[in-house]
C-alpha cells in the first residue's frame, strides 16, 4: 500500500527509484528492504496494478588504503610534504623519512615522487625541487568518491579500482509506474475456477490471479553417491566380468560359529577377545548350526582329523553360539561354502564375492575405523593350486590398475599357504600392502563334506584403502562418519579403476 499510495500521490504517477520510498519518514534503500519492496512488486504486477523496471547501479567505497590515502594525502605527497625545499634546509634520506613516515609510506613514496619530479637527490637524501607545487590528484579524487560514492570520470574510476584504492557495490532497486488496472486497494484475486462460480455465474465479474511463469519450482532433490560406493561399484563390475557371483551379505550379526570355529580358528585366538571382536549381548545366543556339522567341526578342532592333529584343546558350546559384529566377511563366504557343499545335486565349483560391512573393535584413527568394508573374492574348484590364486588376483587387480605385484607368505588360521599381497604405488613411490590371501585349510573345507580334491582359493581387502588412495583422502574420518564433507560427496567425480593412474 506504501508503493500504491505513493504513485497515487506522484504528480508523475510513477516512482522512479524505489531507494527513495519512505516509511514513517525513514529511507528503504537497503538490499533486504528492495528484496520486500520486489516480492511486493510482483504481487501487484500479476494484478496488473503496477509496471516496474529493475535497474542496477554501481556505487564505490573506499578501501582501507583509500581511506588513508584521502584522509592524510597519497605516500608521494607526504613524502615531498616531509622534505625541506632544495637549500632551505637539510635533506633527509630513506631511513629518516622512515621515522617520520613509518616503513610503509617512504617505500612506494619516494620512488612515485621522483618520477614526478616533485623532488631531487641532495646528497645522500632527497629534498623538494624547486618551484615545484605537486597536487595531490590521487588524494582528491578519492575524496571526491569518500562523499559522493562515485566520480563523474569512468576512467578516474577504473583506475582507482585497478589500484584497489576503491571497491564496487552493487545496488538493486526498481522504478515503478502505473499498470492498467492500478487502484490504492488491492483487490482479492481468484485462483480458481470454482464449480460454484460457473453455477452462480460469478466467474464473469471476477478477477483472476495471473499464472506466474517466472516462479521457481520446487526444489528437486538430487542424491549423490557416497565415494566408497562408486569405488564398490567399479569393484563389482570388474567381479562379474571375471565371472563371480554376488554372495548374500546382509547380516552384521554372526555366530562365533560361522565367524571363528567353522573356519578353524581356534576358540583360544586372541582375536576373538573383546578387545578386537564386539560380541551382542542380547540376544545371548545364536541358533545352533546343523548338528551333523557342529560335531564334525568340534572334533577337528579338538582332536583332529582330515590328516591335522587338531588344536588339542576344549571346545566349547557356549563360546560357539555367542553372537558377535562379524569381523570378517569370511564369515559369509564360510556359510556359502558349505551351502555349495550340501546343495541339491552336489557340489559344483563356483566363483564367488562380496563387498560389505565389518568390524572390528579398533582404536580409531587417521586410518582405522571401529567399520569398515572388505571386498573378498573365493574360488572354489578341483585341483586348483596357489599359481591360480596367484593368476586371479594378478587379472583382478590389474583391473584396479594394479599391475607390479608381489606376495610376501603370511599367516591366518584359516589358510595354508597364506599370502599378503603388495602392490607398486607409483604415486608413493613404495610397495604398499593391499590385500591377503590363502588356500583355505582342509580341516575347514572336509567337515562342510566338500568332496576331496576341492580347493577353495580367497583375497580379501579393504574398500576404503583404495577409496582414499584414489580421492586422495588422507583421514579417513572425513570418508565415514559425522566429519563427512557431503559438498565433497556431492563433487568427487566417479573412479574409472582400468586408468591405473594413481
Ligand atoms: N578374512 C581375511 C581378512 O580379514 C581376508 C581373507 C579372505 C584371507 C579370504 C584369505 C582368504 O583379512
Amino acid at each position: 500500500s506504501l508503493i500504491l499510495t505513493t504513485l497515487d500521490s506522484s504528480p508523475s504517477s510513477s516512482i522512479e527509484d524505489t531507494r527513495q520510498l519512505k516509511y514513517k519518514g525513514v529511507v528503504l534503500a537497503n538490499p533486504d528492504e528492495q528484496n520486500a519492496i520486489k516480492a511486493a512488486l510482483d504481487s501487484l504486477w500479476s494484478r496488473e496494478m503496477v509496471e516496474y523496471k529493475q535497474i542496477t547501479t554501481t556505487s564505490y567505497d573506499l578501501t582501507d588504503e583509500g581511506y588513508g590515502i584521502a584522509a592524510s594525502g597519497s605516500h608521494e605527497y607526504r613524502v615531498w610534504q616531509a622534505l625541506p625545499v632544495l637549500g632551505e634546509g637539510q635533506p633527509l634520506g630513506i631511513p629518516e623519512l622512515k621515522k617520520i613516515l613509518g616503513d610503509e609510506v617512504p617505500k612506494i613514496g619516494q620512488g612515485k615522487a621522483f618520477k614526478n619530479k616533485w623532488i631531487v637527490k641532495d646528497g645522500n637524501g632527497f629534498s623538494r625541487a624547486p618551484g615545484v607545487l605537486p597536487s595531490d590528484t590521487t588524494a582528491e579524487e578519492l575524496r571526491i568518491v569518500r562523499e559522493t560514492f562515485t566520480h563523474p570520470s569512468e576512467s578516474i574510476l577504473r583506475e582507482l579500482l585497478k589500484r584497489k584504492l576503491v571497491a564496487p557495490r552493487k545496488h538493486i532497486h526498481y522504478s515503478v509506474t502505473k499498470g492498467e488496472e492500478f487502484s490504492t486497494v488491492v483487490k482479492q484475486l481468484e485462483t480458481d475456477l470454482t464449480v460454484e462460480m460457473l453455477q452462480s455465474g460469478a466467474w464473469k465479474g471476477a478477477h483472476f490471479k495471473q499464472y506466474n511463469f517466472a516462479a521457481a519450482g520446487q526444489p528437486t532433490e538430487g542424491g549423490a553417491l557416497h565415494p566408497l560406493l562408486k569405488v564398490r561399484e567399479e569393484m563389482r563390475q570388474i567381479f562379474f566380468d571375471m565371472g563371480f557371483t554376488e554372495m548374500p551379505t546382509n547380516r552384521f550379526v554372526e555366530s562365533a560359529f560361522w565367524n571363528f570355529d567353522a573356519l578353524f580358528v581356534p576358540q583360544q585366538h586372541p582375536a576373538r577377545e573383546l578387545q578386537d571382536t564386539f560380541y551382542i549381548k542380547d540376544p545371548v545366543k545364536a541358533l545352533s548350526p546343523d548338528s551333523e556339522y557342529y560335531k564334525r567341526v568340534s572334533v577337528v578342532h579338538e582332536t583332529g582329523g582330515y590328516g591335522s592333529i587338531g588344536y588339542r584343546a576344549p571346545f566349547s558350546k557356549d563360546e560357539s553360539e555367542r553372537l558377535l559384529l562379524r569381523t570378517h566377511t569370511t564369515a559369509i563366504s564360510t556359510a556359502m561354502l558349505y551351502e555349495i557343499a550340501n546343495q541339491p545335486g552336489g557340489f559344483k565349483p563356483a566363483k564367488l564375492f562380496s563387498i560389505d560391512r565389518v568390524f572390528r573393535n579398533e582404536a580409531m584413527d587417521a586410518t582405522h575405523l571401529a567399520e569398515f568394508h572388505q571386498v573378498e573374492g573365493v574360488v572354489a574348484d578341483y585341483d586348483i593350486t596357489l599359481g591360480n590364486l596367484i593368476a586371479f588376483m594378478q587379472e583382478f587387480f590389474a583391473k584396479t590398475g594394479n599391475r607390479k605385484l608381489r606376495f610376501k607368505p603370511a599367516y591366518n588360521p584359516y589358510t595354508e599357504p597364506s599370502m599378503e599381497v603388495f602392490s607398486w604405488h607409483e604415486g608413493l613411490g613404495k610397495w604398499i600392502e593391499i590385500a591377503n590371501s590363502g588356500i583355505f585349510r582342509p580341516e575347514m573345507l572336509e567337515p562342510m563334506g566338500l568332496p576331496k580334491g576341492v580347493r577353495v582359493l580367497g583375497w580379501g581387502m579393504s574398500l576404503e584403502r583404495p577409496t582414499m588412495i584414489k580421492y586422495k583422502i588422507s583421514d579417513i574420518r572425513t570418508l565415514v562418519g559425522h566429519k563427512t564433507d557431503l559438498e565433497q560427496v556431492r563433487r568427487r567425480p566417479a573412479v574409472r579403476m582400468e586408468k591405473g593412474d594413481d
